[in-house]
């Protein structure tokens, strides 16, 4: 396990740094090191759940899920949102702040497409986050989705979105000897980072 004795490097572009981190947690992590907690705001309560991370780059950072989930009305009514990695191998955690939108059809299509044939007829058959009567009903929809694609191409449902979370703000922790952790914090305006350290 890497214990980091190091300050945090000090980079400009916040997304130079989440790389070298990224690719490092991808390297030690034992498994889902893209795994991130998403946090949305419904009627002034927050609510947490985990996805997992399939693109970033300058733009911001990418999931997908179903946009009539608990996840997708929130998000679809209130657009600010919160992402949270911890990587327990790094003692790191890069926390972020900023807006979800759905991303074009033609990027979700592709990334639809990489998908294995299960989890494709998944996204048709799970009415996720929807009541369920019993296991049984899952798997009577998952059994009428592949009759109906049976030998065909399985199409994107539209309610089966990627997300684009653009950040404003990004914040990375490291743990320190002693809990002395190092903090800094990026935020943008107009297109600038800005960066500055934090009290741990
Ligand atoms: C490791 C892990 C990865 C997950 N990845 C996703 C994901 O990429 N997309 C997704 O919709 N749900 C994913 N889930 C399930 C969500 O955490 C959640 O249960 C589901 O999306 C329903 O959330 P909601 O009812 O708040 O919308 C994942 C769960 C775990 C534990």
């Amino acid at each position: 396990m890497l214990k980091h004795k190091d300050l945090i490097e000090q980079i400009k572009d916040p997304f130079e740094l989440f790389k070298k981190w990224y690719d490092l947690a991808c390297e030690t992590e034992i498994n889902d090191p893209n795994a991130m907690t998403l946090s949305t705001v419904y009627n002034n309560q927050p609510s947490s759940r985990v996805v997992l991370l399939k693109s970033y780059d300058q733009n911001g950072f990418v999931f997908y899920t179903n946009s009539n989930s608990k996840k997708g009305t929130s998000i679809q009514i209130n657009n600010n949102v919160a992402l949270n990695f911890h990587w327990k191998t790094q003692n790191r955690q890069i926390r972020i702040e900023g807006n979800a939108n759905i991303v074009s059809d033609s990027i979700a299509d592709s990334y639809f497409k990489s998908r294995p044939r299960g989890s494709q007829i998944g996204a048709w058959s799970s009415n996720q986050s929807a009541d369920l009567s019993s296991r049984e009903e899952l798997l009577d929809s998952i059994e009428k989705f592949e009759k109906k694609f049976k030998d065909k191409d399985i199409p994107r449902p539209t309610h089966w979105n990627g997300y684009l979370v653009i950040p404003r703000l990004i914040e990375f922790w490291q743990e320190m000897p002693y809990r002395v952790h190092d903090r800094i914090i990026y935020t943008n305006t107009d297109n600038i980072w800005v960066t500055k350290k934090l009290y741990p």
